[in-house]
């Protein structure tokens, strides 16, 4: 139901030689399984995750649980989730006979086969001996590989899945917040960016500038950390100033572009991507959208062309007019919009692109173009952050 780069294959190869099978939930799954990884979504409710779909499985489980077994928490979690699984196992089953582990998952969408094959790390939060020695049979070939494992107790493993994921989209509100600054100093923020990721501290990744993060779990996480966080009494701002510098990215871009346009009331704006990034058909939280959505609001009119995520995105703006050609956009257009980065955007003709649009007009804001080729074209061109 989804489109992942190579999991088709994947699945379709390892069912044929009877290494995966699908079952609808009759028992008889917990029953046969040694170790069952519990992989249900935990969609926001309000800024907290619903657990509704986990403690369904952990009754299932309950009800079913005839040996011991390993129960394994892959769905991201607040901290403490895997207390109330237990108890939820311990309530419907009357036993004892299992563990608990927490293993977050940390593979992106778009290179998630690749993220799963050749993983960072991995974590697992345990409490007994004997869950970690099958949690590493689980993963035997990958830590053979030199893959590190840490094994550190359930409520850290939690913990490292949400930190991960706030200090990853903290970065990209930093360098959003510096491409800015730079759109201010007439600097280059590529560089500012290329100058800290040399910094073996810093690292380069993470630091591209754009219309802000979306997607399924960076907005989810940081604000399910905040009220985490806000429970414990514990404060924390630089997540708090994370959420919000994210927000403010997508009116600093229909800004820019209103001003591009002199008014945005009665423009066309031909839009490249409707994805939360590239390689995935996925528009939750996608910046692209709520950036539509504002040019609506303020009078625009839009075409819109993504190599994907159309249907989805139709899902959600059903008045969005979408063409299954990216030149067809561009009729009549009063200035191109790219919004997400796909790589098919940068070897498109661009002398096409130029007898199309009713001025030679792009804003590009992913930085995917080359700003020294298209203005050569005669292009007008913006993106963020760049001079
Ligand atoms: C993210 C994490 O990267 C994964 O490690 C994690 O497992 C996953 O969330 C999850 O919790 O399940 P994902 O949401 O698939 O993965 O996508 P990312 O590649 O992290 O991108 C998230 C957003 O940040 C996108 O909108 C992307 O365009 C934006 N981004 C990313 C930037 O604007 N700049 C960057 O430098 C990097």
């Amino acid at each position: 139901p989804i489109y992942e780069l190579g999991l088709e294959e994947i699945v379709k190869r390892n069912q044929k030689r009877g290494n995966l099978s699908f079952k609808t939930s009759d028992g008889e799954v917990v029953k046969w399984a040694e170790v069952i990884f519990i992989c249900v979504g935990t969609p926001n409710e309000g800024n907290t995750p619903d657990l509704s779909a986990i403690f369904s499985v952990a009754e299932e489980i309950g009800r079913n649980l005839n040996s011991y077994k390993v129960i394994v928490v892959k769905s991201t979690v607040p901290v403490g989730t895997n207390v109330a699984i237990e108890r939820k196992v311990q309530e419907v089953s009357g036993k004892k006979d299992f563990d608990i582990v927490s293993n977050p998952e940390f593979l992106r969408e778009g290179t998630a086969v690749h993220d799963f094959m050749n993983p960072d790390r991995i974590v697992v939060g345990v409490r007994s001996e004997k869950a970690e020695k099958v949690m590493r049979d689980v993963y035997e070939n990958l830590i053979e590989k030199g893959v590190p494992f840490l094994v550190t107790d359930p409520f850290t493993a939690e913990l490292i899945k949400y930190a991960s994921n706030a200090f990853l989209a903290m970065k990209i509100s930093f360098i959003n917040s510096m491409a800015r600054l730079c759109d201010a100093f007439g600097a280059d923020v590529e560089k500012v960016a290329e100058g800290m990721g040399l910094d073996k501290r810093i690292g380069p990744h993470f630091l591209k500038p754009g219309p802000g993060f979306g997607g399924s779990c960076f907005p989810k996480d940081t604000k399910a950390l905040l009220s985490i966080a806000q429970e414990a009494s514990t404060p924390f701002p630089l997540v708090e100033a994370t959420i919000s510098t994210n927000e403010f990215q997508v009116s600093y871009v229909v800004d820019k572009l209103e001003k591009l346009l002199n008014g945005l009331e009665g423009k066309i704006v031909a839009v490249w991507g409707l994805a939360f990034k590239k390689g995935t058909d996925d528009v939750r939280e996608s910046p692209a959208l709520k950036i539509i959505e504002e040019i609506f609001k303020r009078g625009g009119g839009v075409k819109a062309y993504d190599p994907e995520a159309t249907e989805n995105a139709l899902k959600v703006l059903p008045e969005l007019k979408c063409f299954p050609d990216r030149y067809e956009v561009l009729n009549g257009a009063d200035v191109l919009l790219i919004l997400t980065e796909w790589d098919e955007f940068k070897e498109s003709d661009f002398e096409k692109v130029k007898s199309l649009l009713k001025k030679p007009l792009i804003f590009d804001s992913r930085n995917l173009l080359n700003p020294h080729e298209v203005r050569k074209l005669g292009f007008t061109y913006e993106s963020i952050g760049r001079p």
